[in-house]
């Protein structure tokens, strides 16, 4: 599973221009699916099995997209001013490398600032692509870039941009690779444009209308130094979201999932988010609502050009996903 992790954490989808990442996708998929469309907002739709007496319409969403950068402005030096896709903060931007769509990379330089003590914004940071000059460069305004290392692998642990949400992307092709049998009719849909306010998730839900919602995404853990206030640490499992910043999971899936993760003798952990989302929370509020949830990953450094996972939680995370898939779903 590195090998699919490592290809999709090294292309580049910022929201909006998610295509590269979507090919890889569709050609991990093909095998395993017994239908699969793509929307008019992109989002990749992958249906496996029919829905049988026992069974649910499942919709399962994971993020193809990712934070990114678009150029506003080029200076006469040909320096490139940028604005943000999504979450990107000024702290992790200095020093870091960039990736325009057209292949085109940079560094992020940052203006010396006035006084070095006060927190800076992204109006103060520029991208140098070796550019002498407006003319000499490469870039025209809107084009868009991503965050650009090539993946870490520290053994048990790995580290690349993009981890949110591509992680969560293998976790659903795995999991499709690995089904063998479900009673279910299962959309597992490959969103866009999470990033910038969820905004496939939206469409594709109120399309699919499922019984039942689940996301699987990243979370953020509280076991590093002077770190966030949670219970949530890499290498403990799976986390089965109890709330987020704009969801509270449906309790009877939370207790659904926790039952099966206790029967599959897999680790999991309880997660309490207390800012940010995922998909689940625009599945949940669709139509005339829909039980929903979410499948986290423990993910440091989240929304950093080096987020990292642990791999046991990924490997626990199909493990656990599969195994809901697999069976009929008893709502209490
Ligand atoms: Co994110
Ligand atoms: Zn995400």
């Amino acid at each position: 599973m590195k090998n699919l992790i490592q290809k999709l954490v090294e292309s580049i989808g910022p929201s909006g221009y998610e295509s590269a990442v979507r090919e890889i996708v569709r050609d991990e998929v093909a095998p395993f699916a017994e239908e699969i469309r793509i929307d008019a907002l992109g989002n990749l739709i992958v249906r496996k099995g029919s829905k049988t007496k026992s069974g649910m319409r499942l919709m399962l969403a994971a993020h193809l997209d990712e934070i990114g950068l678009i150029a506003t402005h080029i200076d006469e030096n040909g320096f490139i001013r940028f604005s943000t896709l999504g979450g990107v903060r000024p702290n992790n931007c200095p020093g870091g490398r960039v990736r325009f769509m057209n292949g085109v990379e940079g560094v992020i330089g940052i203006e010396r600032l006035e006084n070095p003590d006060r927190p800076f914004s992204i109006e103060q940071l520029y991208i140098d692509v070796g550019a002498a000059s407006r003319q000499d460069c490469p870039i025209k305004v809107g084009e868009v870039a991503a965050f650009y290392r090539p993946m870490l692998d520290l053994g048990g642990r790995i580290a690349a941009k993009s981890m949110d949400d591509r992680i969560g992307v293998a976790v659903l092709v795995e999991s499709l690779r690995q089904l063998k049998k479900t009673p279910h009719e299962i959309y597992f849909v490959f969103s866009v444009q999470e990033e910038v306010g969820l905004r496939g998730a939206t469409t594709a839900a109120f399309a699919l209308d499922p019984d039942l919602g689940l996301a699987v995404d990243v979370t953020l853990t509280g076991d590093t130094p002077k770190g966030v206030k949670m219970e949530v640490a890499l290498g403990k499992g799976p986390a089965i979201k109890v709330r987020d910043g704009k969801m509270l999971s449906d309790p009877r899936l939370v207790q659904y999932l926790i039952e099966t993760a206790e029967k599959a003798k897999g680790p999991y952990q309880l997660e309490i988010l207390e800012g940010g989302t995922t998909d689940a929370s625009v599945i949940q509020i669709t139509r005339a609502g829909i039980p929903s949830g979410c499948i986290s990953i423990p993910c440091r450094y989240v929304h950093s050009p080096s987020e990292m996972v642990d791999y046991n939680d990924v490997q626990n995370a199909v493990k656990l996903l599969v195994t809901v898939l697999s069976n009929p779903i008893h709502l209490g």
